[in-house]
């Protein structure tokens, strides 16, 4: 199946409530989890999660990695509106900054050099995906470690429904939709693998991870 985009922000109130308050604890602990596997060595410091939604995973990196600084930044006033309030609600607002951010946002390299930069979810949301890899060169610092979790294309339409009716049975409409979109909009491995390449970044690993993720990981050069 060809890729289909879909809106780049999530910007409807209903939509990111829906998101906000859908339970994605295996995917989104899993991030957590596999970040860990694969840079055991990392113990905190600054960290970038960019496109951060309403900073579910930051909270949980944040509660992983006590002694790490994130600064989450978010296109999306409704998004970022609920991170907001979720980093509050939770504890979190000495450990993570969230900030209106756009990408490509020239002001980026501004925000200095970051030890890890995570981005889960967010990668098939980008027309053009070489935006976030060029956000993620120009934000690690040498060594960083650089770590993306996003949904991975099925083959046809009827796989992607099947996948929805599997994994977001009894989830509002909304959420279905929304997850049936975000499938058709991802990305396969070859196709990061290509991105890689042409970001120059092709020293990162890219694995699919279930039936409907994939991981791309690795140190920043
Ligand atoms: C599916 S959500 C994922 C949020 C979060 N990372 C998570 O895993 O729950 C994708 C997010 O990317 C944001 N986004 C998409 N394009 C963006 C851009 N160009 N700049 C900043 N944020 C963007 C959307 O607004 C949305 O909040």
């Amino acid at each position: 199946m060809e890729r289909v985009t879909e809106p780049e922000l999530m910007v409807d109130d209903d939509q990111a409530i829906a998101y906000s308050e859908a339970d994605f604890t295996e995917s989104h602990q899993g991030a957590v989890t596999r970040f860990g596997a694969a840079f055991p060595e990392f113990a905190g410091g600054r960290m970038l999660d960019l496109a951060c939604g309403p900073a579910d995973v930051t909270v949980r990196f944040a509660r992983a990695y006590p002694d790490t600084h994130i600064v989450g930044l978010e296109g999306s006033p409704a998004m970022l509106a609920l991170g907001v309030q979720r980093v509050a609600r939770e504890g979190c607002a000495g450990q993570i900054s969230l900030q209106h951010r756009l990408l490509p946002d020239p002001e980026l390299a501004t925000l200095g050099a970051f030890d890890a930069v995570v981005s889960t979810a967010a990668l098939h949301h980008f027309h053009d995906p070489a935006v976030l890899w060029d956000a993620i060169r120009i934000a690690a610092s040498p060594g960083a470690c650089i770590f993306v979790q996003d949904l991975m294309r099925p083959e046809s339409a009827a796989i992607a429904q099947a996948l929805v009716d599997q994994h977001a049975r009894g989830e509002p409409d909304v959420l279905r939709r929304d997850f049936f979109h975000s499938l058709c909009a991802a990305f396969t491995t070859d196709e990061v693998r290509a991105q890689l390449a042409a970001a120059g970044l092709d020293a990162l690993d890219v694995q699919p991870i279930t039936d409907r993720h994939l991981v791309i990981q690795g140190r920043a050069g």
